[in-house]
């Protein structure tokens, strides 16, 4: 299974910090907000991962990750001029793809909980049936919003509805089997001139094969979407961080848990970081294993 990671748009909801900058690039309390997207395609075992992003940028996304080769995973680039819309991710991904099923997290989605990798694992499970997710916000009025019947059936998935029909929002995270190539490429420009995500999901909802996992409320998924949203999802990291101990997103750690890399990798990617907390975390995590 492929994973694609959409970190493109001009970020223009946070002007003037992204003026200059990709917003997947900011820091998220300690590390790049694109890690976090990261960990979760690494978190469903997804090794081979293509970063879309613009002409601007995508020396900029190199530059931080290269090609994955330092956390055993296969990273690859590929520049998008305009944003065209979520859908454009299986037409400009269609010869990365290949044959494969694909995974598609939009590089400013940030989730966390313990029972994610089970999600994940179950939206493998379903393939070839497609699946999203559903997570229930207050105002899911900027989102796509699914609906079910009595019978907890999906009767609609509308993008950014004034009056929505339930309160769940489907997050920036969705499984496909190949079929996906040609439905993008099948989807017709919406009134903002994009080819909307959400128009793939209809297509695979109107096949009889969508599945929507929700996501409980153990869950969280984060808003980065303003300045507000992305303090708070710091706040959160670092709360759940300093009281815990455990980083969220280290894909380093995850690599490592992963057996995508060895301990004594692990260790040495520590050493070159040892002058920051991040770099001690991963160091820390080698000497536990060592009984220190
Ligand atoms: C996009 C999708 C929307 C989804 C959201 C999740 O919105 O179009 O359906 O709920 O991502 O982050 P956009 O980022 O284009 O506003």
């Amino acid at each position: 299974m492929k994973g694609i990671i959409l970190a493109g748009g001009k970020g223009t909801r946070l002007y003037p910090m992204t003026k200059a900058i990709s917003k997947q690039l900011l820091p998220i309390y300690d590390k790049p907000l694109i890690y976090y997207p990261l960990s979760v395609l690494m978190l469903a075992s997804i090794r081979e991962i293509l970063i879309i992003s613009t002409p601007e940028d995508t020396p900029v996304y190199e530059k931080l990750l290269g090609d994955g080769s330092q956390i055993g995973i296969n990273i690859s680039y590929k520049i998008q001029d305009t944003p065209r819309g979520l859908a454009d991710a299986f037409i400009l991904g269609e010869d990365f793809i290949g044959e494969d099923d694909v995974c598609l997290i939009l590089g400013d989605n940030v989730f966390y909980g313990q029972s994610l990798t089970m999600s994940l694992e179950q939206a493998k499970k379903n393939l070839p049936q497609a699946t999203i997710f559903g997570y229930p916000v207050n105002d899911p009025r900027s989102f796509g919003v699914v609906a079910f019947d009595n019978n907890q059936r999906v009767i609609s998935i509308e993008e950014k509805p004034q009056h929505p029909k339930s309160k769940f929002a489907v997050p920036g995270l969705y499984f496909y089997d190949n079929r996906v190539i040609e439905i993008a490429k099948q989807v017709k420009p919406s009134a903002r001139g994009e080819i909307e995500i959400t128009s793939v999901n209809n297509a695979y909802l109107e096949m009889g094969e969508l599945h929507v996992e929700l996501l409980g409320r153990g869950m969280a998924w984060l808003d980065t979407g303003n300045p507000e949203g992305m303090l708070k999802a710091a706040e959160y990291v670092e709360a759940v961080q300093s009281r815990q101990g455990f980083y969220i997103s280290c894909i380093e750690e995850i690599a490592w848990r992963r057996g995508f890399i060895t301990t004594e990798q692990l260790r040495q990617i520590g050493e070159g970081l040892e002058m920051t907390e991040y770099g001690k975390y991963i160091l820390s995590l080698v000497e536990e294993l060592n009984g220190l």
